[in-house]
C-alpha cells in the first residue's frame, strides 16, 4: 500500500495504476466506509482512498475541532483491505496561501443539508473536484447515507464534464438500524441507545408508504411522532436546551430533492437529528415494494 502525501508522489504512481475505484473520506473509518472500499475493489483494477479531514466543509470551528481522527488504525484497516493507495494530504497542501476558487452547485444544494449548513455543499464540492483532479479515477464511490452530497457530486460531475462515473453503495446499518457514522462516537451510551430512533421513523414511513400511503403530511407527521416516541423525555434545561431536535423530517422527490404535494412510486424520506452535541442525518428510499 502506498501512502503518498504530496500531489507529486500520486502523479508519479498514477500512470502505473490501472482503472481506479475512489474513495474518498475523512477517516476514522467505520464498516460503511469499507464496504464502499471493498465495492470499489470488486469493480477496479486498483483502489485509493483519500484521508481528509476538509475544513472547508465544516461551518463551525468546534465541529472541526471535534471531528474524530485514527490515522494510523485506519491505515491499518485499509492495509487489510488490499488498498493501493492512499492519500493523506493536509489543509496547507490543499489550501496554500492564496487558494481562493470554489466550486458551487446549486439547485439540489441550496435544499436541506444547503441552508442548514452554510458553505457546506461548496466545501464539499471543491474538495471533490481537487482530488478526482489529483487521483484521476474512473469511478468514485460515495454512500447513499449522505444522500444529498451523491446527488450533488453527480450534478457537478454532470455539469463539469469530469470524467468520473459516480456510483452510489447503500448504507450500512448497525445491528439495531443506526446508519454507520464516525459521529456516532461522540455519542453518549444513553444517546447511542436512543439513536436508532431515526431509522425507526423512515422504517415507520417506508411501512406506510409500502402500504398505499402518499400523503406527505401524514409521512411527514409520522416520522416526526415516532421520532418524539422514541426519543422521549425534551424539556428545556436551565440554559433553555433541549436534549434533541429535529432539524426536518421530510419526503422529497429521489432526484431533485423537491418537496413534491403528489407522491408517485418513489420517493426519499430523509432526517436530520440534534442528539446532545451530535447532529444525525438518514435517510431512506420508499417505494412500493
Ligand atoms: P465521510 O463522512 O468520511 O464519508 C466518506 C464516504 O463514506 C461518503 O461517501 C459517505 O457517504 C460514506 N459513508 C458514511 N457512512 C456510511 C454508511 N453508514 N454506509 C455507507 N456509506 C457511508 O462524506 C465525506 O466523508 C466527505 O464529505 C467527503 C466526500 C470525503 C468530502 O470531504
Amino acid at each position: 500500500m502506498q501512502i503518498c502525501r504530496s500531489v507529486e508522489e500520486v502523479r508519479r504512481l498514477r500512470p502505473a495504476m490501472k482503472a481506479m475505484g475512489f474513495v474518498p473520506t475523512m477517516g476514522f473509518l467505520h464498516e460503511g466506509h469499507l464496504s464502499l472500499v471493498r465495492q470499489a475493489a470488486a469493480e477496479n483494477d486498483t483502489v485509493a482512498v483519500s484521508i481528509f479531514v476538509n475544513p472547508l466543509q465544516f461551518d463551525s470551528a468546534a465541529d472541526l475541532d471535534h471531528y474524530p481522527r485514527a490515522v494510523e488504525r485506519d491505515l491499518a484497516l485499509l492495509e487489510k483491505e488490499g488498498v493501493d493507495l492512499v492519500f493523506l494530504p493536509t489543509a496547507e497542501l490543499l489550501y496554500p496561501p492564496g487558494f481562493a476558487t470554489r466550486v458551487e452547485v446549486g439547485g439540489v444544494a441550496d435544499r436541506l443539508e444547503g441552508p442548514a449548513r452554510p458553505g457546506h455543499f461548496s466545501g464539499v464540492a471543491t474538495v471533490v473536484a481537487k482530488l478526482f483532479n489529483i487521483l484521476q479515477p474512473q469511478q468514485a464511490y460515495f454512500g447513499r447515507k449522505d444522500a444529498q452530497q451523491c446527488a450533488v457530486i453527480s450534478r457537478m460531475v454532470h455539469d463539469l464534464n469530469l470524467p468520473v462515473e459516480v456510483v452510489t453503495a447503500p448504507t450500512f446499518r448497525e445491528s439495531d438500524g443506526l446508519a454507520a457514522s464516525s459521529r456516532n462516537a461522540r455519542l453518549t451510551p444513553a444517546q447511542r441507545r436512543q439513536a436508532p430512533a431515526l431509522y425507526q421513523a423512515l422504517e415507520a414511513a417506508r411501512q406506510a408508504f409500502s402500504e398505499g400511503e402518499r400523503n406527505r403530511a401524514r409521512l411527514e407527521a409520522l416520522m416526526t411522532r415516532t421520532l418524539a416516541e422514541q426519543l422521549g423525555e425534551n424539556a428545556p434545561d436551565a440554559e433553555g436546551r433541549r436534549a434533541w431536535e429535529t432539524d426536518y423530517a421530510t419526503i422529497v422527490d429521489p432526484d431533485t430533492f423537491v418537496p413534491s404535494e403528489t407522491l408517485g412510486e418513489e420517493a426519499l424520506a430523509l432526517l436530520a437529528v440534534r442528539l446532545g452535541e451530535v447532529r444525525l442525518i438518514d435517510n431512506m428510499l420508499l417505494n412500493s415494494a
